[in-house]
């Protein structure tokens, strides 16, 4: 039985597997340029325009900007490991591909089925950042979506304690968009995409740039609050202040640089896999961290916590710039458009992730065949693009995006532990495996890598660790209903 449980898939049966979709399926078109360009297509995007605020908000005021640095330090670590991976595996799937010739198909299964947590419901939560600042751009027109229509039920209107949510039907609608644009393929998407990186880039320049003019040194004393809770709109509580409010608030903001590992799900479709993979990984890791720390302590010293808490919880960037920052009111309105674009491109990056992880995992007879079946014409796993889009329907239409974007924060951090204890264990088991990209010092990174992001699943809290243990759960019992007995492996018996 454990024997089975552990079983893992061969590296060189997995490399020849590579070769053979290469010819017969996904096409290699992305360079590296258009690699790190995805990686930051998917990287900025709700985590810094709509998650930093929420942070500043529930768990640690300014010092969100030390929250930042130390979801940095742990995602360079996780990178790094992803990067080795990656030029070792050039294979879709990411962290589910790594963790099955490793760690063996239960591990892999829990990967995969904890990276839905990361590519899914992690669009979702996007998806409802979309909503809000759509929200804005309509009120720009003169029009607006009732509160109803554009918030979960379980939501009620700031200020308005009788008004609640039903469906939050933009975050539907921009979820369809992106999931249609998916089946089409992902070469067009990456010309989009490279258009809508240049555009991120520079709102978040120009915030930073104009914004730090605007900070009132009053918002940024005491700039560690001193530990206390905070009690959400929702009901829940958190640690505020404090070292705690610093680890939690890091949880949190980790969902700002979720997406440098979807680089890796494309390393099928890339060019020159073992070069290309870490300059993409690495690279716009790089880029993003230095962003978001200038962009979190601009946002802190421009607007109050007691704003975030309340009227500027929604579309928090736009209402700080319209509130504080006088006489560059086409700032928040260019950000708000030019952001919409920023959000879409993530969103497509993460349903692209998504469907390549359960693209792997059904060429591995692990969940069923549909998701792996191309379009005739546009070569892409069309039917996985629609029933990911049904799946992230329901999380964005109808779940608050706090625990939505928890959710995901704590998924993704699970998934890089794992992935950092594989990068060591493939050393330890096949040190001859050629290495485009070697580690420096693997078990001190893979170390710190694991406790890093182990000490931001601790300061998510109890509600998101009994989230996460639920979810994991329910994917047990599809294991061993389905994935155990139609695993490819368990047909031809190759034991390892
Ligand atoms: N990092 C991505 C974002 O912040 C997921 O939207």
């Amino acid at each position: 039985m454990a024997g089975t449980l552990f079983r893992t898939k061969s590296i060189d049966a997995l490399l020849a597997d590579s070769e053979s979709a290469a010819e017969g399926g996904l096409k290699r078109t992305l360079g590296s340029f258009a690699l790190v360009a995805l990686g930051i297509g998917a990287i900025i995007g709700a985590g810094l325009f709509v998650r930093t605020a929420a942070a500043i908000a529930e768990r640690a005021g300014p010092s969100v900007v030390y929250s930042f640095i130390l979801a940095g330090i742990g995602c360079a670590f996780a990178g790094l490991c992803y990067a080795e991976f990656a030029s070792i595996i050039p294979i879709a799937g990411s962290a589910y591909t790594y963790s099955y010739v490793t760690m063996g198909e239960l591990i892999a299964w829990i990967i995969g089925w904890d990276l839905v947590l990361e590519y899914a419901v992690g669009a979702a939560t996007v998806a409802i950042a979309w909503s809000e600042y759509f929200n804005k751009v309509l009120e720009y027109v003169g029009l607006h979506i009732p509160y109803e229509w554009c918030h979960s039920p379980f939501e009620t209107m700031v200020g308005s304690p009788g008004v609640h949510g039903i469906v939050n039907i933009p975050a539907i609608a921009i979820l369809f968009l992106m999931s249609a644009l998916l089946v089409r393929g992902t070469q067009e998407s990456a010309f989009v995409n490279n258009l809508i990186v240049i555009t991120k880039v520079a709102i978040v320049v120009m915030v930073i740039a104009i914004g730090w003019g605007f900070i009132n040194p009053a918002n940024h004393t005491p700039f560690i609050p001193a530990a206390t809770t905070y009690t959400t709109h929702e009901g829940i509580t958190h640690a505020y202040g404090g070292f705690m409010g610093i680890v939690g608030a890091a949880g949190v903001v980790f969902f700002a640089f979720i997406g440098f590992d979807a680089v890796s799900t494309a390393a099928q479709e890339a060019k020159n896999p073992s070069r290309d993979m870490p300059i993409g990984i690495l690279g716009s890791l790089v880029v993003c961290t230095i962003l978001y720390v200038l962009f979190s302590y601009v946002l802190s010293g421009v607007a109050t916590v007691e704003d975030f808490r309340t009227f500027g919880k929604e579309a928090s960037v736009t209402f700080a710039i319209q509130k504080y920052m006088t006489g560059y009111a086409w700032l928040g309105k260019f950000v708000t458009v030019a952001i919409l674009a920023g959000f879409s491109s993530v969103i497509l990056v993460m349903l692209l992730g998504q469907s390549r992880v359960f693209y792997s995992m059904s060429r591995d007879g692990l969940v069923p065949k549909v998701f792996s079946e191309l379009h005739p014409r546009f070569k892409t796993p069309w039917k996985a693009n629609m029933l990911f889009f049904v799946f992230t329907a329901i999380f964005g239409g109808f779940i608050p995006g706090d625990i939505v974007g928890e959710m995901t924060s704590i998924g993704t951090l699970f998934a890089f532990m794992l992935v950092c204890a594989g990068v060591w264990m493939l050393r330890v088991k096949r040190p001859e495996l050629p290495r485009a990209f070697r580690v420096k010092a693997v078990p001190v990174v893979c170390t710190l890598g694991i406790l890093t992001c182990g000490l931001m699943i601790f300061g998510l809290g109890l509600p998101n660790w009994i989230r996460l243990g639920v979810w994991l759960a329910i994917g047990l019992v599809f294991y061993f209903s389905y994935g155990k007995s139609h695993s490819k492996l368990e047909k031809s018996g190759s034991l390892r």
